[in-house]
């Protein structure tokens, strides 16, 4: 495993900015996600690291030696993309075994190395089988077989799942995890998805419009969302947004509400954010409601989710906030509410749409 160092990388296509100054150090042995919208550069940025694009400047380091003009074959990287292209004429086995082959390993440390990662992937009972004996899910399997069992120092995946079904996204996901913990592999990994990211990832880095939104843990950049793009990008239903105007720790909003919120050094415009998870109803008639700061409302459309319920509440000021509920009661339709939240709960965010 190799660490990878990514510096001031930039890629235009014609006059178009693809990548404008990208840093980040890749420690050894990490699995890290690129997660961003489609367009936004990931799949450029995993070419330049396997040697498929050049970049127009910047460096790239894998362990210490540089590889930003060297042909993918030297750079020691595997990579597994979207459409993975098994040879279709050579069974499973083959399949996996064919860059050891090349690479002319004893015929010991390929059948060794073989029945290692399809075990790993539970693939194998499928060694003897064609490309075309297997579903889709298992074909994937056998393409990121193929690329683990020649241990690159690291392993590049495009979209790996997104052609398969989510009952079996999600079963692949935890083969990916255990894998890169039995192999140690560094392994960097595109997705626009943001379970998938959120699972899968020690680090992400979260991209839009070619540059770096934010590097860190998942849950780094689920509680602590650097900007607003990165608050509206994780979490589902995402984080509600409402603007309001800040003064000495208060922020007051649109449709007149005034709420502490955990940035008391802060004047102006600001905008607030509160999870649908992060908002409680208190309750019409209850004590508390006479005392309790909170946005008052009506609902506007009660979703069932199962285990919970997704509340569409209009604010006085017509703007639309979603709460999920747990409590074992819900509104009808139409019915007035306080939504209320914990002042430590809000996210606040200056006029550039930076955390504060
Ligand atoms: N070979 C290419 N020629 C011209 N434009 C390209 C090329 N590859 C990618 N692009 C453009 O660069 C942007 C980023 O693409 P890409 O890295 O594939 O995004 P992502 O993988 O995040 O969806 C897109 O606007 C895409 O159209
Ligand atoms: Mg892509």
């Amino acid at each position: 495993m190799k660490s990878i160092t990514l510096l001031d990388l930039h890629k235009s296509f014609g006059a178009t900015p693809v990548l404008r100054g990208i840093d980040l150090q890749v420690t050894a042995g990490e699995f890290i996600v690129f997660v961003g919208p489609s367009g936004c550069g990931k799949s450029t940025l995993l070419r330049l690291i396997a040697g498929l694009d050049d970049p127009d400047q910047g460096r790239i380091l894998i362990g210490d030696r540089e590889v930003t003009h060297l042909p993918p074959p030297q750079r020691g990287v595997a990579m597994v993309f979207q459409s993975y292209a098994l040879y279709p004429h050579m069974n499973v086995r083959r399949n996996i075994a064919f860059g050891m082959t090349l690479a002319r390993e004893s015929a010991d440390t390929i059948d060794r190395r073989v029945h290692e990662v399809a075990h790993m992937l539970k693939i194998d009972t499928l060694l003897d089988r064609l490309p075309r004996e297997l579903s889709g899910g298992q074909r994937q399997r056998v393409a990121i077989a193929r690329a683990v069992a020649r241990r690159p120092e690291v392993c590049l995946f495009d979209e790996p799942l997104s052609n398969l079904d989510a009952a079996l996204r999600a079963h692949t996901r935890v083969e990916l995890t255990r894998m890169h913990e039995a192999l140690g592999t560094t392994v960097v990994y595109v997705t626009h998805d943001q379970t998938e990211a959120m699972t899968l990832a020690d680090r992400l880095v979260v991209l839009d419009g070619g540059s770096v939104r934010q590097i860190g843990s998942p849950a780094e950049v689920y509680r602590a969302p650097a900007d607003l793009f990165v608050a509206g990008f994780f979490g589902s239903p995402p984080m509600n947004l409402l603007a309001a105007t800040a003064d000495a720790g208060l922020a007051r909003l649109a449709n007149g509400s005034v709420l502490p919120i955990p940035a008391a050094s802060v004047t102006g415009p600001v905008t607030l954010g509160i999870r649908p998870d992060d908002l409680r109803r208190v309750p019409a008639g209850d004590a508390a409601r006479a005392t309790t700061t909170g946005l008052d409302g009506t609902v506007l459309r009660v979703e069932e989710l199962g285990e919970a319920r997704l509340i569409h509440v209009a604010l006085t000021d017509h703007s639309v906030v979603m709460i999920r509920d747990r409590e074992s009661t819900w509104p009808a339709r139409g019915e007035a509410v306080r939504l209320h939240a914990p002042p430590a709960h809000w996210h606040v965010f200056d006029a550039g749409g930076r955390r504060l």
